[in-house]
């Protein structure tokens, strides 16, 4: 039986991911942390398995009888370590391919934590004498809607400390479909995929859901000591805050907007718009 792991399965990705994989009668294992997050992930063909990146005792169980690997980690400081110590793992179990989701501008000599991370996570997985693909999505339209990015979101304005940069935004549906289908499909060996939509300015982004709700949102470049206080206000730790605010910095400076063909290639369609995203999602920006 050919299986794939996707870890981080609860994620953003990897929940769509999962659905898809479903569809498409592949044989799954869900790697989750906690079980209760899995309840709609049901089917013949999945199995839900404990898989927690900070307890390395549940890696080799979740990767028995594994072919491939979708690997998302998570947003944590030790996750090249983590890498490290899972790509050693999956190779011990003859794991054959593993397919990373790491980010738009990844780089090991970034500023932003982030982007750096990326950057070595992709070097361990290059060196990790598995064969790989690389996916790196520019941000995930999903972050409008949710969490602590979406509460800035709040109170007709959008508040962040990105100028008026243009930052690449692409539908997690979309780089869902094009991880479902390298992780299918032969090829892509040694592949690195930027997974891009359009880029925005966020005074695009609030004209064009001002426009689809009928509803004026307006949209506040704000220092990053204001951004600070607000995550604080989510309670999001302060190591997360910073790596946070590096990444809005590097949004900032430009280097985050980037075009490719790659997504089309792979999904065999051109990304979603913000505008077709805002109006599938209009009754959450119209609340
Ligand atoms: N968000 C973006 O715009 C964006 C853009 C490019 C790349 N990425 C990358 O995508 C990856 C996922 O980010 P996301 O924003 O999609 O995350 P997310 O939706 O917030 O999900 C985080 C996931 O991490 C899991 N998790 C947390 N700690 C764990 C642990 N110790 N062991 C196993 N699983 C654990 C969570 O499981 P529970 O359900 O148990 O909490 C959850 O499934 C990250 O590497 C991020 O850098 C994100």
């Amino acid at each position: 039986m050919n299986t794939i792991l996707v870890t981080c399965a609860t994620s953003t990705i990897g929940n769509r991911v999962v659905n898809n994989l479903r569809n498409a009668h592949v044989h799954v294992k869900a790697g989750v942390r906690n079980r209760a997050g899995a309840r709609n992930m049901s089917g013949d063909n999945i199995d839900v398995v404990e898989l927690d990146f900070e307890k390395p005792a549940t890696y080799l169980a979740a990767l028995e009888g594994v072919e491939k690997v979708l690997l998302i980690l998570p947003v944590i400081p030790n996750q090249v370590e983590i890498t490290d110590a899972f790509t050693k793992a999956a190779k011990e179990k003859g794991v054959k391919k593993i397919v990373l989701l790491s980010g738009l501008g990844a780089d090991i000599k970034s500023t932003s934590d982030i982007l750096r991370w990326h950057g070595e996570k992709e070097k361990v997985v290059r060196k990790s004498g598995i064969s790989y693909t690389i996916l790196r999505p520019g941000n995930f339209m999903q972050n409008y809607i949710k969490g602590c990015y979406s509460k800035m979101c709040g109170n007709g304005k959008l508040t962040l400390p990105q100028g008026d940069a243009k930052i690449n935004q692409v539908d997690a549906n979309d780089i869902a479909q094009a991880a479902a289908n390298v992780l299918t499909n032969f090829g892509h060996k040694d592949r690195i995929y930027n997974l891009t939509g359009y880029s925005y300015t966020n005074m695009e982004i609030v004209d064009l859901i001002s426009n689809i709700t009928g509803k004026k949102i307006e949209y506040e470049d704000i220092s990053e000591e204001t951004a600070r206080t607000k995550m604080k206000q989510c309670n999001i730790g302060d190591w997360m805050i910073e790596a946070m605010l590096g990444l809005q910095r590097a949004c900032k400076e430009g280097l985050m907007e980037a075009y490719s063909m790659d997504l089309k290639n792979l999904t065999g369609k051109g990304p979603t718009t913000f505008a077709e995203f805002a109006i599938r999602h209009k009754t959450i920006f119209s609340s």
